[in-house]
């Protein structure tokens, strides 16, 4: 197979939904690339959480209403969407499926829909840039960034995100050190020789700061690479593309990351794979959707799984959503094919359940969806 033509591969009889895929993912994959792929932080009470939450919210129907004409089409920053699904980045997407990263995202666009390739994507970044841009119908191609402590190498990584064609950066802020991943300890997980973060060759190793007795080697070493707020403006100063932030949790931050001028804010608590126990997204997000107001655009991921969770979100203030693991598992049971499928699946039931609430269009999904407690 080369490495420019995705694999066709064969969808499991029965899969009907995006749940399904994690159960086919599982069967197929090692114990060491499930861990990585199922997996999240701590003992997964976020991760459930996220699900849990969508689960809780109801949907209150209206009825009669003329739905003809309707549609799922929006814009974001700028841009006309299709839908308002996207795929979230997910590193080492190659331990999934050997065409990786490329299967997904030549899913992505024939389905239109964003994509946002991981900082440790296991594919060079120009290479899947160039395998989608042409495609007409394709949705949003964004870069999402982990800032490296070599800030000069983190410039050049931003600079050929921007000459490959990426139209804007996802700064990932949520996780300035690893969540404790109990799945991933226990396996000893390990990258397979011949997959790593490409797209950071050639970055210089991290020296290791001389510790003084009585200090820590995580506040007086790792996270003194940390993101703060000023390597924001840095960031703005060095690129012309837009920023969103993503992993914002608070509306105290997601104030103060207006106030800097981001282009939009990503509600996420990495799908409960950083600090456990951290809020579910679908509590965070009404909260800082009021906030912000409407002018920022806001997107939500975390435990999204259905095209009702997809309502909800709009319904409490998202534009967009994104999903993580359910497209990562659908590439490792059926390449290219199976992301394409989630993507339609999802798509199909937010349709669906768009019009069994009566609304025809992404403006008519309001608060008054959900039904609320007398
Ligand atoms: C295996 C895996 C790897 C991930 N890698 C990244 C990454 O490189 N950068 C990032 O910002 N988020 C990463 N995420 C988080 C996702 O972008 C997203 O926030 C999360 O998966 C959404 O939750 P969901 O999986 O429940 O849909 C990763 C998630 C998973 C499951």
């Amino acid at each position: 197979m080369s490495a420019t033509t995705p694999e066709l591969g064969s969808i499991p009889p029965g899969t009907v939904n995006l749940s399904d895929y994690t159960a086919h993912a599982r069967a197929r994959l090692d114990a060491n690339a499930w861990a990585y792929f199922g997996g999240g932080a701590g003992d997964e009470l976020t991760m459930q959480a996220n699900r849990d939450a969508w689960d809780a919210l109801r949907l209150h129907p209206r009825v009669l209403r003329s739905l003809t004409g309707g549609h799922t089409r929006s814009t974001l920053l700028g841009r006309m969407l299709e839908h308002p699904i996207l795929l979230a980045p997910v590193a080492f997407q190659r331990l999934a499926h050997a065409d990786g990263e490329l299967g997904t995202a030549y899913a992505a666009a024939a389905q239109g829909a964003g994509l946002v390739l991981s900082t440790q994507a296991s594919m060079p970044l120009e290479h899947i840039a160039q395998a989608v841009l042409p495609d007409p119908g394709r949705g949003p191609l964004w870069f999402q960034l982990y800032l490296q402590h070599d800030k000069g190498f983190t410039q050049a990584l931003v600079q050929r995100a921007e000459q490959a064609g990426y139209e804007a950066l996802v700064l990932t802020i949520d996780a300035p050190c690893s969540g404790a991943r109990d799945r991933e300890r226990r396996v000893d997980f390990q990258l397979p020789a011949g997959i790593g973060a490409v797209n950071l060759a050639g970055l210089s190793s991290r020296v290791p700061a001389t510790l003084q007795a009585g200090q820590s080697a995580m506040f007086d070493d790792l996270l003194t690479m940390a993101p703060t707020w000023s390597d924001i403006e840095w960031l703005q100063g060095i690129t012309r593309l837009p920023i969103l932030l993503k992993g914002i949790l608070h509306e105290d931050d997601a104030r103060q990351a207006r106030a800097l001028g981001v282009s939009g804010l990503i509600v996420s608590n990495h799908g409960g794979r950083t600090l456990d126990t951290a809020v579910p997204t679908a509590w965070a997000l009404p909260r800082i959707a009021q906030a912000v107001g409407h002018d920022l655009p806001l997107l939500v991921d975390g435990g999204i799984r259905r095209g009702t969770d997809v309502l909800k979100a709009l319904a409490l203030g998202a534009d967009a959503v994104m999903i993580g693991r359910p497209y990562v598992h659908a590439l490792a049971t059926a390449g290219a094919l199976g992301v394409a499928h989630v993507i339609r699946l999802l798509r199909d039931e937010f349709e669906i359940a768009m019009a069994l609430t009566g609304c025809a269009t992404l403006a008519d999904i309001t608060p008054a969806v959900l039904f609320q407690q007398p």
